[in-house]
């Protein structure tokens, strides 16, 4: 099966083409730095012909909040254009857990805008609802740093490893469109300030996370259980501690020149 993925060469798309291709698909990675642009279309068409699955794992390279939602709206509309043109018969897009519940953030209101666009679509489609990456702790942290103390919510959190994103997306992706939303998450549940406190200290960040019930997460308020999925979310496997040590073992040591 030939499956194109937007965003393959991000840190969840580049897993995603690996995974696809050891279970012998055709896995495309598509993205600006291989010709392929969904913002401008270029290189779209050719990428996309003959594919059965388009899987979008791609990311704004801005955050602030107009310049968010123009890329999610416009790649949006411009992939399921050349999807229709092209005769994809399965559109699967990575989206948050919570994203519903987390409008007041400019970042979650485009994923809201994407997440409305596949839905009004007449391709069929899965939309994956994954829990936050332990890779993304330590930028939690440094958005979440008032250039004093990191503030956050003392709040649930389960998040879980790219590596089992990436399983759970390539699965989905040769799997049947579900026509709505599955949710994947951890394995643990954490309290969101404690766990973000270990990863710095693993990183030998000296900075101090306070526990602030009024400190927001993404530009919005969340309450005790806003980010973390329901009891019937598909789990991965990797646990926190394993996913620490194995990621301490991944750091280049320093180079002595
Ligand atoms: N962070 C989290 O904890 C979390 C949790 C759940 C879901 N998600 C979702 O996961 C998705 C992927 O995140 P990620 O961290 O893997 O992203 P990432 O590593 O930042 O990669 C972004 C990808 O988007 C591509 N891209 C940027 N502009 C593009 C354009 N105009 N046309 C086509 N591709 C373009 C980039 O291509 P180039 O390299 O060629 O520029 C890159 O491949 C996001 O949609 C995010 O909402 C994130």
């Amino acid at each position: 099966m030939k499956i194109v993925v937007i965003g393959g060469s991000g840190l969840i798309g580049s897993k995603v083409v690996i995974k696809l291709r050891e279970h012998g698909h055709e896995a495309i990675a598509a993205s600006p730095s291989s010709g392929v642009n969904t913002l401008t279309g270029e290189g779209l068409a050719e990428a996309l012909q003959g594919a059965s699955v388009v899987v979008d794992v791609s990311n704004s390279p801005s955050f602030e909040d107009a310049a968010v939602l123009k890329f999610f709206e416009t790649s949006t509309r411009n992939l399921l254009t050349y999807e229709a043109d092209a005769g994809v018969g399965h559109h699967v897009a990575l989206s948050v857990v919570g994203t519903e519940r987390l409008s007041e953030s400019g970042y979650f209101r485009a994923k809201i805008a994407q997440e409305q666009m596949i839905k009004n679509s007449a391709i069929p489609y899965s939309i994956v609802h994954a829990t936050q990456f332990f890779e993304f702790l330590k930028s939690l942290a440094d958005i979440s740093f008032d250039g004093d103390k990191v503030r956050l919510p003392p709040v649930l959190f389960q998040p879980m490893a790219a590596d089992d994103v990436a399983s759970a997306v390539a699965r989905i992706a040769v799997g049947p469109p579900v026509n709505g939303i599955v949710e994947i998450g951890g394995p643990e549940q954490f309290r969101l300030d404690e766990l973000v406190q270990r990863r710095l200290a693993a990183l030998k960040d000296p900075r101090e996370v306070i526990a602030d019930p009024n400190a927001l997460y993404s530009g919005a308020k969340v309450s005790r259980r806003t980010l973390v999925p329901d009891n019937t979310a598909q789990l991965g496997e990797t646990r926190f501690e394993t996913w620490l040590i194995q990621s301490a073992a991944q750091i280049p040591s320093r180079k002595v020149s």
